[in-house]
């Protein structure tokens, strides 16, 4: 069990042998290595519309990226559920947010998943929607424009304030801030990245510091999930957990 406060540390992530309970105020995060995994791929347990999804990728990797991360999702929820992977069914909102047609006899069960380069994060939990994004954190990143063109104008002007590493940092902070809260909400870029603002400061206390209440009438709750020399992972819960447990995928 994992304190909320405090669980951004890598060493932090277990091997789970069983499928673990995921009891009513828990969040599970499970990690993919994609390159390790690699030579894992088949795509026996997909569905028509996602093996049609993943001919259209133009590239391999990225195919096999979908396939890996689209199969191991249908294993991780099966564990929950108690539903054979091939038998789960998606739908999907009007902006592309998965969820489940047939959580099996225990109630709801929400998920969301990101990936980036090597690395796919799931997040699992029954208490409320839940966003999730990592983000391969490039030395080459154009911070600002990007800032000045995407984010609120108040992040803008705070992350004006940086420069070098640091810039980087909460660039990147802010983003995979931002980019939990929206897909927690489940409405894609449809809801503009300057109609709310996040803080950007360090891993321990990220917030969502205001937003348009037309838009959003709710609470979110932000956590750091993986902070190291290359990735940054946060996620957005809409409700409070109470604790949110790592695991690798083995
Ligand atoms: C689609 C979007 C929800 C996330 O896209 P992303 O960051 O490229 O991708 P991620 O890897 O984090 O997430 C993709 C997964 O989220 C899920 N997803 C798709 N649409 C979603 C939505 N509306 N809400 C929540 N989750 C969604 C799917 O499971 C998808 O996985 P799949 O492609 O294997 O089916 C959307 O927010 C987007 O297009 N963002 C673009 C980011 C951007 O340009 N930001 C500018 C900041 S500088």
């Amino acid at each position: 069990m994992i304190n909320t406060k405090d669980m951004k540390r890598a060493e932090q992530w277990k091997i789970a042998s069983t499928a673990p309970e995921c009891p009513g105020r828990s969040v599970h995060i499970w990690k993919l290595s994609l390159v390790k995994n690699a030579e894992e791929i088949s795509s026996d347990i997909l569905s028509k519309d996602e093996i049609q999804k993943a001919e259209r990728f133009c590239f391999d990797s990225d195919r096999n990226n979908f396939v890996l991360t689209r199969t191991t999702l249908r294993n991780l929820l099966s564990r929950y559920t108690g539903v054979a992977a091939k038998e789960l069914t998606f739908s999907y909102n009007r902006h592309g947010k998965p969820s489940l047609l047939n959580p099996g006899k225990n109630k709801a069960l929400f998920f969301n998943v990101t990936h980036s380069k090597d690395i796919a994060l799931f997040a699992v939990t029954r208490l409320c929607e839940i966003g999730i994004d990592i983000e391969y954190m490039r030395d080459d990143v154009k911070c600002l424009k990007l800032a000045q063109r995407f984010f609120s104008e108040q992040e803008y002007h705070g992350l004006a304030q940086l420069s070098g590493k640091a810039l980087i940092m909460g660039f990147y902070r802010c983003w995979t801030r931002k980019e939990a809260f929206i897909k927690a909400v489940g409405s894609g870029l449809s809801f503009p990245l300057n109609s709310f603002a996040v803080n950007f400061e360090k891993d321990d206390n990220p917030k969502l510091l205001w937003v348009d209440r037309e838009r959003f009438q709710g609470i979110c709750n932000l956590f750091p999930v993986l902070h190291d020399e290359d990735y940054l992972a946060s996620l957005a819960c809409l409700g409070a957990p109470e604790q949110i447990d790592l695991y690798r995928c083995s």
